[in-house]
């Protein structure tokens, strides 16, 4: 199967299809990432407070594949907005991971309490004027965030990583991004397994139709919505279906009746409030 490429605003491409390991142990990334490698992931997303890195880069050293075929987003973690934290973080993480640069390094939160993600971000544009990261984004920001980095910076983040499924679609962030030519990362994309959204209808109607599993219905309506994704599992069989995507397409009456699900009212969210992260 080929994995789509969207290119961001930076130039620079990334695979739209990956694979996450929040909350895989660190004994068990290894494993986890070598079996999305042989599968066919190419783009893997961690960070420094899953305290998987050095998982992560085992596996992309056993794996033997050249490092321009791979795609590494890592993240830097709250407490080390302050200062030069974050240069020691990256150097840190690039040393677990084995790796001299990272694809993609992201302001995990922006945790508006301390006040300092504007210092964190241009510490981030510091390290990929350095070659440490080839693009740069953040996590979690809300508008208000997003708007005062780029007006005090100048520098529009390539992502945004943010919580997004089809009960909570977050359509503010999603057109400040469209109208910013942002990507959205939609972490969670399968409502973490926190809610029964393989049940809907909308989803389930689709599955039966299209012959795919649940998972692959929605994984394949955030392809479609433009989304990047990442869905984690440490289970090799669910590891392959999820990248089985791209091979079917929603057709405009599939897509529009998962469109609805998102109640509006955000009580959908299945994760921490980014304001209450600090
Ligand atoms: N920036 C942030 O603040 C942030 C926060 C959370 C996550 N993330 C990133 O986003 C990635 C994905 O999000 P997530 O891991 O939170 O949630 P997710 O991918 O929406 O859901 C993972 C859950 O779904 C299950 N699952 C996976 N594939 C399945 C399938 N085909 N059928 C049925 N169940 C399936 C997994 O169980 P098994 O493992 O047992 O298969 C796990 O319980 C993370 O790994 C991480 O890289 C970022």
């Amino acid at each position: 199967m080929t994995i789509p490429t969207l290119e961001l605003n930076d130039g620079h491409r990334i695979p739209q299809l990956g694979f996450g390991v929040f909350k895989v142990p660190a004994d068990e990334a290894q494993s986890a990432v070598a079996s999305a490698l042989e599968a066919g992931y190419r783009h893997i997303d961690t960070a420094a407070i899953y305290g998987n890195e050095e998982g992560v880069g085992a596996a992309i050293a056993a794996s033997g594949i050249p490092r321009d075929e791979l795609y590494i987003t890592t993240k830097l973690w709250n407490d080390r907005h302050d200062g030069d934290e974050a240069d020691a973080a990256i150097a840190e993480s690039l040393e677990k991971l084995g790796l001299d640069r990272v694809d993609l390094y992201l302001v995990h939160w922006p945790t508006p309490a301390q006040d300092n993600y504007v210092h964190a971000w241009e510490k981030l544009i510091g390290i990929r004027e350095r070659g440490l990261a080839t693009s740069i984004g953040v996590s979690n920001f809300l508008v208000p965030h997003l708007d005062r980095i780029v007006a005090e910076t100048g520098v529009t983040p390539a992502v945004n990583q943010i919580e997004l499924h089809p009960a909570y679609q977050q359509r503010d962030i999603t057109a400040w991004a469209a109208d910013h030519g942002v990507h959205i990362e939609a972490w969670g994309p399968l409502g973490q397994g926190k809610y029964d959204l393989f049940s809907i209808p909308a989803v389930a109607d689709a599955a039966a139709a299209t012959g795919k599993s649940p998972a692959q219905v929605v994984l394949r309506w955030h392809l479609q919505k433009g989304n990047i994704v990442f869905p984690k599992s440490v289970r090799p069989e669910r590891i392959r279906e999820n990248l089985d995507v791209t091979d079917f397409t929603l057709d405009d009456a599939q897509m529009a009746a998962i469109d609805a699900l998102d109640p509006l009212d955000g009580s959908g969210r299945v994760g921490a409030h980014p304001d209450d992260v600090n």
